[in-house]
């Protein structure tokens, strides 16, 4: 088969290799050129591909920005983002742009199926509507289906032939021709009954996580007054082999699914008369995060006979998690801003992230940043980083994700 990929970034490149390792070609478009020219080099800016891999797909695989190749593929997937607008209410933008594009080279006979995060009924009221601008009829002339992404960044253990994937067709045609497509490149497809389904389906898998990392962030804060250790509390729950599933607090939620997707829910359940209020309560829950953090950092500098203004606070890790760059929504950013407003002066070490342009600052030799500041803050731990050495070096750590369980020391805070 021919397919086209639409959006090539986490959920777009994965999916291109993996077509192409099942033997398949593949048209990826982007609007990004700069991505487009490295992709055609051979250079990879997704950690789950090494350049070895997207090179040995390469001969198979054509990145391009235009769309007008699209029209001799047997199918388009298109993962192209799906953010919120400053207001917190969707950005349909980059959707709305591409299935326009694509109406316009669409042909008679081609499966379109979406994977970009969206709310219950974008694909039968928007999506279908827009491709439909072809002149073709959804169904008849060419199907449609939504089927949800579940890559997890920097994961392992599951990869996407692994990992199940759920499919919902607008017509039975539809979901037959979309199951077989996935069965390309997973050994386990979902069909479900509606387009809407597939699409809730993903909202509620990470409501569901944004939900319980609230939860267990507000026992961090509980634990916090009480002198607990919540991550004794949550290895000892997490001992429990039923009705329980481990969830860990930390500095707040980043990346771009959930601290985002939830509030695509919310925003089109007040057109159904329903207040989201699990999904509205645990956005508040995690936002509220990095302030609790910089008051720890400012309560542990207190505590050394130091102001927050004018202290050195070095950042260990700043890309939401651990084994990624990936800096969208991380709460090492709002941590910098907050401390920045309060005086203090920043510096950071982060492997994976060489520069924060928006702040100036550039990564710095982990033993840099230990010998020279006040506090050092772990944030996010990337494979490798050295605990030891950190608390060997720094005069006070902060420890936000539990890196240090276990460890004691005069020194030594944990959430
Ligand atoms: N990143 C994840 O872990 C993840 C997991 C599951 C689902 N998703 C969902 O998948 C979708 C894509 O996410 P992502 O993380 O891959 O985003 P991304 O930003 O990494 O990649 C999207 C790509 O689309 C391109 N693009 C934007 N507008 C375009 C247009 N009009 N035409 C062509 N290309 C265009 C961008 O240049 C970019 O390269 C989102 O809806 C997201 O919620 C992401």
């Amino acid at each position: 088969m021919k397919i086209g990929v639409v959006g090539l970034g986490y959920v777009g490149v994965p999916l291109a290799v993996a077509f192409c390792e099942a033997g398949h070609t593949v048209i990826g478009v982007d609007a990004d050129r700069s991505k487009i020219e490295a992709l055609a080099r051979g250079e990879s800016y997704i950690e789950d591909i090494p350049d070895a891999r997207l090179r040995e797909a390469l001969p198979r695989f054509q990145p391009t920005a235009r769309y007008a190749e699209l029209s001799q593929a047997d199918a388009v997937i298109i993962a192209v983002p799906t953010p919120l607008t400053p207001n917190r209410e969707p950005d349909l933008g980059p959707l709305t742009a591409s299935a326009t594009a694509l109406a316009t080279v669409l042909q008679r006979g081609q499966l379109v199926v979406l994977e970009s995060t969206t709310y219950p009924g974008y694909t039968r009221e928007r999506l279908v509507p827009l491709l439909e601008e072809s002149g073709l009829a959804a169904g008849s002339d060419f199907n449609v289906a939504f089927s949800p992404e579940r890559v997890d960044p920097g994961r392992k253990d599951y990869t996407l032939r692994t990992t199940a994937k759920v499919v919902g067709g607008s017509t039975p045609a539809c979901l037959e021709r979309a199951v077989a497509l996935y069965g390309e490149v997973c050994d386990h497809v979902v069909p479900v009954s509606t387009t809407d389904a597939a699409e809730l389906t993903k909202l509620l898998e990470n409501i569901f996580r944004s939900v319980n990392i609230a939860l267990v962030n507000e026992i961090a804060i509980l634990c916090d007054r009480m002198g607990i250790d919540v991550w004794e509390v949550v290895n000892a729950a997490s001992t429990k082999p039923y009705g329980f599933m481990r969830f860990e607090p930390g500095p707040g939620m980043g990346g771009h699914c959930l601290p985002v997707d939830p509030f695509y829910l919310s925003w089109r359940a007040r057109e159904f008369d329903v207040q989201t209020e699990f999904i509205e309560l645990a956005g508040e829950v995690n936002a509220r995060m990095p302030h609790f953090c910089v008051e720890k950092i400012a309560r542990g500098l207190n505590d050394h006979s130091k102001p927050v203004r004018g202290s050195r606070v070095a950042l260990l890790g700043v890309s939401y998690k651990a084994g990624i760059a990936d800096l969208r929504e991380a709460p090492a950013l709002k941590i910098i801003r907050l401390l920045a407003e309060q005086g203090a002066s920043i510096a950071y070490h982060d492997e994976y992230v060489p520069e924060l342009s928006e702040f100036g600052l550039s990564s710095q030799p982990l033993d840099d940043v230990l010998d020279h500041c006040d506090v050092a803050v772990i944030v996010t731990v990337h494979p490798g980083l050295d605990i030891e050495r950190i608390l060997d070096r720094a005069p006070l750590v902060v420890d936000f994700r539990g890196a240090t369980a276990g460890m004691t020391a005069g020194k030594l805070i944990r959430l």
